[in-house]
């Protein structure tokens, strides 16, 4: 989704700005922008498409001098993606600059006013809004101008501002949506995610609700809504720049998907002492555990599918009643949180919008709240009563591979200390159990290693139309991520069933020569889906089979198999989801889609 990066300091700001908006491209955006104040005026230069327009257009900055400025990749919301709607947008003379990302939800009522007084808009845009309610409210004190429309504004944002009568000053601002910031050695910095900004330094400030900052070349001064002046701790971010950057694979999805297990390894290890599982992040008592009445996962996209894979997965080890649900249901429909009732937020970034307002919703009524999250410091990892990290590591490419596997082993993890800890599951069967985890890692890298056997069948489907994923039982929830790894990046129209549920409508979309992968690593269950297999054949399917390498029966049925080393039952999704994830991957690049940012599609969805 949209990204900012701010500079002041002693360096020409343009090369750094778009240098900062490069490294979140991978977020998705429609078009770019920089604003830069050259002294006497505040210039700017926008553009619809890649930011390698915007860089041509300003010849790689060198024709936008200055010291300070504001920069933005725009993921259209309010007005078409477009050069005049593209970030920053100005104020009536071109005095203010402003880059927001999120959504100003009374951004109508607020124009109505601003046009009654004289206001022209150029754009379509609700960012153009804040410009001209700043410029209504200044004084001659930029402080209080933003405090002023903090109190006018409703929705989320995250601001950066120019003042062309302050020269020597740069302004951020937020409200529920993502915005850091930090001191380099030349300057000050601005931005909406950590790559931005790590080349020039790794201690950042995360600017909290209705927090705002005065940045200079050298301070950074932090105020509250009420202008009076906030003291904040900086936080040491500890991975490094290489691991937000290709590192010679030509996809970051490429990358991400081999990083898989180490991933996994990363997230699995400093929780397992032996035979015990040892979550102290999790902050519940033996006791408390005992008390979980209820668990509710709730969560958007792909980490909404590991809930669904977990929900199988806590219900049989844990036995304890799992609802899984999409956030941005889950936020308006008035759920039943009562006593005893855990809810549970996964989520790669920790800043998803419906995540977020999900989390608070469960936290308004008092029940315990979890986060499963991969940014540290993410804004779900802060709100939630206690957060597990996923130690993937930075995700880069908008389809998630390394952070789902992650999410997953969490999942695992929680249901079998929950499991132990209500006496469902025995010493030795935990110590089973953990054997078969330790083993997922290498038996991943086994499965990435097979690529060239993914990519051969995936040649063979570059002008599929539709294709069907189906399985059941935890194959099902592994459908469901396979079928939108392979619509999100191939633009494939793909869907996902419930084996079983196949004969109640979508058989009917059968046709002689439609791909239909069958998922089958549930060996009571195989039998099942074999006949859902047999099923579809006999109209005409063409069939893919992603089952264990004890099935050899499935060679009758299907025409292309894929085997995945053994496990235990619960953890096959873990391995399934590889050949998908590869699968995606090469019939998206076969196609010759943008993989790691597939059209209309953004990283971390921080507007509703
Ligand atoms: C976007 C991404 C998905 C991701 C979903 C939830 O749609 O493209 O890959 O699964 O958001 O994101 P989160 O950061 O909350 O896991």
């Amino acid at each position: 989704m949209c990204g900012i990066v701010g500079y002041i300091g002693t360096e020409q700001a343009a090369p750094i700005l778009l240098d900062g908006l490069e490294k979140l491209e991978y977020r998705g955006y429609d078009s770019a922008g920089i604003a830069v104040f050259d002294g006497e005026n505040i210039q700017m230069k926008k553009s619809i498409g890649r930011l390698k327009v915007l860089s041509e257009l300003t010849h790689d900055g060198a024709t936008m001098p200055g010291i300070a400025g504001i920069g933005h990749t725009r993921w259209a919301t309010h007005g078409a993606p477009s050069d005049v709607n593209a970030h920053p947008h100005f104020n009536g003379d071109a005095s203010i600059a402003v880059v927001h990302n999120g959504i100003i939800e009374n951004y109508g009522k607020l124009k109505k006013k601003l046009m009654s007084k004289g206001c022209e808009f150029r754009s379509e845009t609700d960012t153009e809004v804040v410009a001209h309610l700043l410029d209504y409210y200044y004084k001659g004190d930029p402080l209080a101008a933003i405090a002023h429309v903090m109190h006018h504004v409703e929705g989320s944002y995250a601001l950066g501002i120019l003042f062309q009568d302050h020269p020597g000053e740069i302004y951020a601002v937020r409200k529920d949506s993502p915005l850091i910031v930090g001191k380099g050695k030349t300057g000050s910095l601005i931005a909406s995610d950590v790559p931005a900004i790590l080349k020039y330094t790794r201690t950042v400030y995360f600017i909290e609700n209705e927090e705002i900052v005065r940045l200079t070349a050298d301070s950074l001064n932090f105020y509250n809504i009420d202008e009076e002046e906030i003291e904040k701790e900086p936080t040491t971010i500890e991975w490094d720049i290489s691991a937000a950057e290709k590192g010679g694979y030509e996809h970051f999805m490429l990358k991400e998907m081999y990083e898989q297990p180490k991933a996994v390894t990363d997230t699995l290890n400093p929780r397992i002492r032996g035979n015990q599982i040892l979550i102290e992040e999790l902050g519940m008592t033996d006791e408390e555990i005992r008390s979980v009445k209820k668990i509710f996962i709730v969560a958007c996209g792909s980490a909404y599918h590991t809930g669904v894979t977990a929900k199988y997965v806590i219900e049989g080890l844990a036995r304890i009643p799992v609802e899984v649900e999409l956030a941005s249901e889950f936020r308006y429909r008035n759920p039943i949180l009562s006593e005893g009732t855990l809810v549970v937020i996964v989520s790669q970034s920790g800043e998803t919008a419906d995540s977020l307002a999900a989390l608070r919703e469960a936290k308004a009524a008092g029940v315990r709240t979890l986060g499963i999250v991969n940014v540290v410091g993410s804004s779900i990892a802060r709100e939630a009563d206690n957060v597990i990290y996923t130690w993937a590591g930075p995700e880069i490419a908008v389809a998630t591979t390394k952070a789902y596997s992650t999410q997953l082993i969490a999942e695992y993890l929680l249901a079998l200390k929950f499991a132990r800890v209500r006496g469902q599951i025995t010493e030795d069967e935990l110590a089973d159990y953990i054997r078969d985890l330790k083993r997922l890692p290498q038996q991943i890298e086994l499965l990435l290693n097979n690529k060239t056997k993914i990519q051969r069948f995936a040649n063979r489907y570059l002008a599929a139309r539709d294709v069907f994923f189906i399985g059941r039982g935890v194959d099902y929830a592994i459908s469901l991520e396979g079928s939108l790894k392979l619509k999100e990046i191939s633009y494939i129209h793909s869907e996902a069933y419930a084996a079983g549920e196949l004969k109640h409508g979508t058989i009917s979309l059968i046709e002689e020569g439609t791909l239909v992968a069958a998922v089958l690593t549930q060996e009571e269950l195989y039998k099942k889906t074999m006949s859902n297999m047999v099923e579809v054949k006999s109209r005409g399917a063409f069939l893919l089979a992603v089952t264990n390498t004890d099935n050899v029966e499935a060679e009758k049925i299907a025409d292309y198999v894929i085997y995945i080393p053994k496990t235990n039952p619960y953890f096959t999704n873990s391995l399934a989801v590889i050949p998908l994830q590869l699968f995606a991957y090469y019939v998206s690049i076969g196609r010759g889609c943008d993989v790691d940012k597939p059209r209309n599609l953004a990283k971390s969805v921080t507007v509703e």
